[in-house]
């Protein structure tokens, strides 16, 4: 079974290359952004028709949320522009999609977890592309999964967690949101979580899974200020942290303040068990 997988060079893409020994069954094939661009149509058409993938994991974005406010094309570009090529693509050599979508499709705005049927309304460029990138999608090709994550970190790629780390080498004091409230993912556990997705599909007579939104996170939930001390906490790094309040760190994109996802679909569907975001943060570099 040939699985592809987009934006290998990425977060995702990395930890999905890290757990891919663990299935000899699969035939990954990785492709980075320079082996694959999603916004060339001609280039989706040509690496699908060579590697006839049976089911494709699209981690391929941009995911620069602040720096997306002021190049809005370039985020459209990729994240609505890209997602329809690769749905295309996916159409024509019926490909099974497995697409990555983001917590902040909402306007955080309630205070209960998500569920998948939900209305969204972002509240940034980054958040409204992604919106636009699942619509696209749903508009193109039925055989699809549109996967929403939250918080993702891991040892591979830039994140939140290497970002605590490194500012921890050469600073005493760090000020941390502690209005924001979501949950951490490591970014292995949704690899693992989408390989399992995969396997059972795989398994079920065709039609037997319903295709559409599912929503994937560790469990649980905090604030980027409760994150943080449990980062350095597993790390046993002493540091003073001090909660702020979004309001003191003003950023280009707003970001919703509740943005928790309920997983009660993805656990049914697929028999998923999720680990606490707590239990799923180990101490850098290791991303088991
Ligand atoms: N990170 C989070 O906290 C988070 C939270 C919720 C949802 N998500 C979603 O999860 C997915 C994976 O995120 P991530 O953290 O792995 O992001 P990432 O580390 O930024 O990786 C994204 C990858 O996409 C590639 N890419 C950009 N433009 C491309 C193009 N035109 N064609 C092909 N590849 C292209 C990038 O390659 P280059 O570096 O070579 O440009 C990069 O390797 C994304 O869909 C993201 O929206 C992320």
């Amino acid at each position: 079974m040939v699985v592809l997988v987009t934006g290998a060079g990425g977060q995702l893409g990395q930890a999905l290359r890290f757990i891919s020994g663990n299935y000899p069954v699969i035939d990954f094939i990785f492709c980075s952004s320079s082996e694959l661009d999603i916004t060339d149509s001609v280039n989706c058409d040509l690496v699908f028709e060579k590697y006839q993938p049976k089911f494709c994991i699209n981690t391929a974005a941009y995911t620069a949320v602040d720096k997306a406010e002021s190049e809005p094309e370039k985020a459209h570009l990729i994240n609505v522009v890209g997602a329809r090529n690769i749905a295309e693509a996916c159409k024509k050599n019926n490909t099974t999609l497995l697409h990555i979508s983001t917590d902040f499709v909402f306007d955080g705005e309630i205070t209960t977890p998500y569920l998948e049927s939900d209305i969204p309304n972002p509240t940034s460029v980054y958040g409204q592309t992604k919106l636009d990138g699942e619509k696209v999608i749903q508009a193109v090709w039925e055989k699809h999964f549109i996967i929403r994550t939250s918080w993702l970190y891991s040892q591979f790629g830039n994140n939140f967690m290497k970002t605590m780390l490194r500012l921890a080498s050469d600073r005493d004091m760090l000020s941390i949101v502690d209005d924001q409230i979501g949950t951490p993912t490591n970014a292995v556990d949704l690899a693992e979580a989408l390989v399992g997705m995969i396997t059972f599909c795989d398994a079920e007579p065709v039609g037997g899974v319903q295709c559409g939104i599912y929503n994937f996170s560790n469990e649980g939930q905090c604030s980027w200020f409760d994150f943080a001390k449990k980062i350095f906490e597993v790390n046993n790094i002493a540091i003073i942290l001090n909660p702020i309040s979004t309001s003191s760190y003003p950023t280009a994109a707003k970001r919703p303040k509740y943005s928790v996802l309920d997983k009660t679909k993805i656990k049914n569907t697929f028999g998923l068990n999720i680990k606490k975001w707590e239990e799923a943060l180990h101490p850098f570099p290791s991303a088991e």
